[in-house]
């Protein structure tokens, strides 16, 4: 379909989106965290120039842009005007590539995603991940999957101005088919793991979009440090979040700030969670797994506060449903997904009940879809 676009062009890069299993919001406070990168994806077709500028069609919103590899720090075209808000992740990218000192090759290129945008399945990561591997097959030079991700995150943190964890960007750059990615975001060790068998993984899309998601995000991290700081002294070996254990926290939690200390408990009981939730995985025990899924989603509504009706209204109905076993909102919340373990036997009656129930309920659609644990970002050469 990107011929059109760009004809003859000599490579596609795949990039995919991700659903997180277990493990929200503390990949910000070094902890572990659970995603699978989904079969939904960015697509760019490129064809190398001899100069020193890309030439981007944004297919998916008709609009293009050329700014040019020596110039990225503008955060401008090559007339001078600023670049489309669109076109920040590429060309952050290629700034903290360029930041790293790798080569940086010009290029035309069109690009295309179904991962619909602003609903907590990474649709940015994809993009930043999709253009980096482009860029390191061009430019012949090879990092490991997780400084890929890192590269981009540092891209989106100070270019775009984003201030992510590292999760999506790993997801996208290194999934596995049929295995959620157990990721350590401190140690930065990470193990595939198999889906409990006969189980398929459900996205449900609110339909609601994320507005004053970065603000809100922001605020989650200043509340997060705010503890941090406040526990230190009382807790000197601790280094983020993730090293107070949940003895420790009931000890000192009265010194935090109300609402502080139900942001901090969230996120020291969902480490928790993660570490319970790798034996279970392992075990095949999809019953479990998805008993953490919906502690997860009651402690992101009552205690972190980041759900909305929709994605609750949407929480539980799957649970009344046949054949599920576990169902929450994915990503960063206020709004986007919900993500759902079913029985795979039971997945298409649960599709057609969760549609169903939404409608009456909210009058709104919610797309609800089958999704697989996919390969991450792969660049390959066209015919
Ligand atoms: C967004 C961020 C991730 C992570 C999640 C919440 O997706 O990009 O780094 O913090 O929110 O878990």
């Amino acid at each position: 379909m990107l011929d059109r676009y760009l004809p003859n062009a000599s490579f596609i890069s795949t990039a995919p989106g991700r659903v997180n299993l277990l493990g929200e919001h503390v990949d910000y406070n070094d902890g572990m965290v659970l995603p699978a990168a989904i079969n939904r994806a960015v697509r760019l077709v490129a064809k190398l120039t001899r100069d020193r500028t890309v030439n981007l069609q944004a297919v998916d919103l008709g609009q293009s842009v050329t700014f040019s590899l020596d110039h990225l720090v503008e955060k401008q075209d090559i007339n001078g005007n600023p670049l489309p808000s669109w076109a920040l992740y590429p060309a952050g990218t290629a700034w903290s590539l360029y930041e790293e000192e790798l080569d940086l090759r010009g290029f035309e290129g069109a690009f295309t995603s179904d991962i619909p945008i602003g609903a907590g399945l990474s649709s940015s990561a994809a993009v930043e991940v999709a253009f980096a591997a482009l860029w390191q097959k061009l430019g012949g030079w090879s990092v490991d999957g997780v400084k890929l991700a890192q590269l981009c995150q540092r891209g989106e943190n100070r270019y775009v101005g984003v201030n992510s964890g590292l999760m999506d960007q790993f997801a996208s750059a290194n999934g596995i088919a049929g295995n959620a990615l157990y990721f350590d975001t401190r140690s930065l060790f990470w193990q595939p793991v198999p889906l409990p068998p006969g189980s398929v993984i459900i996205v449900a899309d609110s339909g609601v979009r994320r507005s004053l998601a970065n603000s809100a995000y922001n605020d989650r991290r200043a509340s997060c440090e705010q503890a941090l700081s406040l526990l230190r002294p009382h807790l000197p070996g601790i280094r983020a979040l993730r090293d107070v254990s949940p003895e420790d926290f009931a000890i000192y939690a009265d010194l935090l700030p109300e609402i502080t200390q139900m942001r901090a408990r969230h996120v020291v009981d969902e480490c928790c969670r993660v570490a319970e939730a790798i034996p279970l995985l392992k075990a095949g025990d999809a019953a479990g797994f998805g008993r953490l899924m919906l502690a997860c989603h009651a402690s992101l509504r009552n205690l972190y506060q980041v759900s909305c009706p929709e994605l609750d209204i949407l929480v539980e109905l799957a649970q009344e449903l046949p054949g599920c076993w576990g169902a929450r909102l994915t990503g960063a919340g206020f709004g986007g997904c919900t993500v759902n373990l079913v029985q795979e036997n039971k997945a298409e009656e649960f599709i057609l009940g969760l549609k169903d129930g939404y409608q009456n309920k909210t009058n709104r659609q919610a797309e609800v879809y089958l999704c697989h644990a996919s390969q991450g970002v792969h660049v390959e050469e066209l015919p």
